[in-house]
């Protein structure tokens, strides 16, 4: 049966779940305060670069299952269930700021039905959601809101796939064998069923274990990374291969070769906010995170070191020196720079002295905007929509993103564009380990790959 739903927050998880839900056959109301980005989703527009959105967004208007405004009143009133999926951005102090979840909770409680179940989607520290509860059915009310925590593990560039096709589908309720949590269950069951009959294994716990489940796997997979990071400038500085090592390891089926990947280290939304928040946790209740601290200590440290690198291996300077930085987005297929060890790897080759150059097929316009932010004014970055002419006339070339584009770059053509004075060697810096080191070294290059 089509359920009516409102999803409040229109971001990368309150959007992918709307029309998720819609292609489901319920019908989903997307709530958002900002007018601009209402009239686009309504008009087919996404607002992030997602694979696939364009196609889903436009069918479930079509098919009027979906629609967006900037009423949260007008979405909730006659809502079955309401997601709540606004930010939860970090505090100055790694905290998680939960000013939007405040003002969410209290306009549905202001127009929200009898009955109504209210689901969390946004990542929020252990306890929010208890707290949602206590404030949806303390003082004078005579309406009962059940509440559940239904984390997200959507991944950006992958998002309308891992909607349909996720891993599992936690839900916490405040007590999952209330004959109220038993009915919202079966509602929650009806919302997902294309899911449910599918086999996604669904795992129904309590609030603090679903809120958990979230940041331990975000840590968990960011621990993977700095290890493999760290492993990687072990193996650099004793002459051994980490691609080897990471793929053997991989081999062994309790360890898994997935976020083994070493590179500039870890960025975007939600492993930098993750980690802080859950070692924040820790320390209001007294508990060792020492391990997640490390991991985020040794992220912050990869960043530097990648720049650091680079101008250690460029004779010790790149003042006046061009660098044409390939890949600004935190990862391959998004537009998304938050958090992108690109930002401080260009901040840093500035401060060096360096002219930079730089292209990424998606997130130039997003770049460009954070760097302006940070005081660095046009002239100093040159902004490229073709790779071709964001390498000519470089002395070096540095991969950040593993972009499809860069792992077939014609690097013959790409080094024959470089600038070769007599101090130039046309170095390419392989953050990412993306390309064939003989094939560049063939091709002129001096390569330096990350731990190989
Ligand atoms: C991550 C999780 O993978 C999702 O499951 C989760 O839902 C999401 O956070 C979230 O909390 O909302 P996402 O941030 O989209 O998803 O990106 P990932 O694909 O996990 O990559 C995160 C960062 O790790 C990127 O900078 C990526 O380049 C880096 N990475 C990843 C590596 O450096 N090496 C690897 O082997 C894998």
């Amino acid at each position: 049966m089509a359920s009516k739903i409102a999803v409040i927050g229109t971001g990368y998880v309150g959007l992918i779940q709307s029309v998720g839900l819609a292609d489901f056959g319920n019908y989903v109301t997307g709530v958002d305060v900002r007018p601009e980005i209402v009239e686009r989703l309504s008009s087919g527009e996404p607002t992030i670069f997602e694979h696939d959105l364009t196609e889903y967004l436009r069918r479930n208007l079509d098919a009027r299952r979906v629609r967006f405004t900037t009423a949260v009143s007008d979405a909730v009133s006659d809502a079955e269930v309401v997601f709540i999926a606004v930010g939860t951005p970090e505090n100055g102090d790694g905290t998680s700021d939960l000013s939007q979840i405040r003002a969410v909770v209290d306009a549905i409680k202001a127009s929200a039905s009898a009955s109504t179940v209210v689901v969390t989607k946004s990542t929020v520290p252990v306890g929010t959601n208890r707290w949602i509860s206590q404030k949806l059915n303390g003082g004078e009310t005579d309406r009962r809101f059940v509440v559940a925590s239904n984390p997200e593990f959507l991944r950006e560039g992958r998002a309308i796939q891992d909607f349909f096709h996720p891993d599992r589908v936690v839900i916490g309720f405040d007590d999952p064998d209330m004959p109220a949590a038993r009915d919202a269950r079966a509602l929650l069951e009806d919302i997902y069923r294309p899911l449910y009959l599918t086999s996604t294994p669904f795992v129904w716990t309590t609030f603090e274990t679903a809120e958990l489940i979230k940041y331990a796997a975000n840590a968990f997979l960011a621990t993977k990374i700095t290890f493999i990071n760290q492993m990687a400038n072990l193996a650099e500085a004793v002459g051994a291969d980490v691609q080897t090592i990471a793929r053997t390891m991989g081999m062994d089926g309790r360890i898994s070769g997935k976020f083994l990947h070493p590179g500039p280290g870890y960025g975007g939304s939600c492993f930098p906010k993750d980690t802080k928040a859950l070692a924040a946790t820790g320390d209001s209740v007294g508990v060792d995170m020492s391990l997640v601290k490390a991991v985020i200590t040794g992220n912050d440290a990869q960043k530097a070191r990648t720049a650091e690198k680079i101008i250690r291996l460029s004779g010790g300077s790149v003042d006046d020196r061009e660098v044409a930085v390939l890949g600004l987005a935190f990862k391959a297929e998004t537009d998304d720079i938050r958090e992108s060890p690109a930002i401080s790897v260009v901040a840093a080759l500035l401060e060096a002295g360096a002219t930079v150059t730089v292209h990424d097929p998606k997130a130039l316009v997003g770049f460009r905007a954070e760097m302006e932010r940070r005081g660095f004014a046009d002239g100093r970055i040159a902004y490229h929509t073709d790779v071709f002419a964001c390498i000519t006339g470089a002395e070096a070339i540095v991969i950040l993103t593993e972009w499809n584009e860069y792992r077939n770059l014609d690097l013959p053509r790409a080094y024959t564009l470089m600038h070769r004075g007599v101090r130039s060697e046309s170095r390419l810096f392989d953050t990412r380990n993306v390309l064939d080191p003989d094939a560049a070294r063939k091709a002129g290059f001096v390569y330096i790959g990350t731990g190989r």
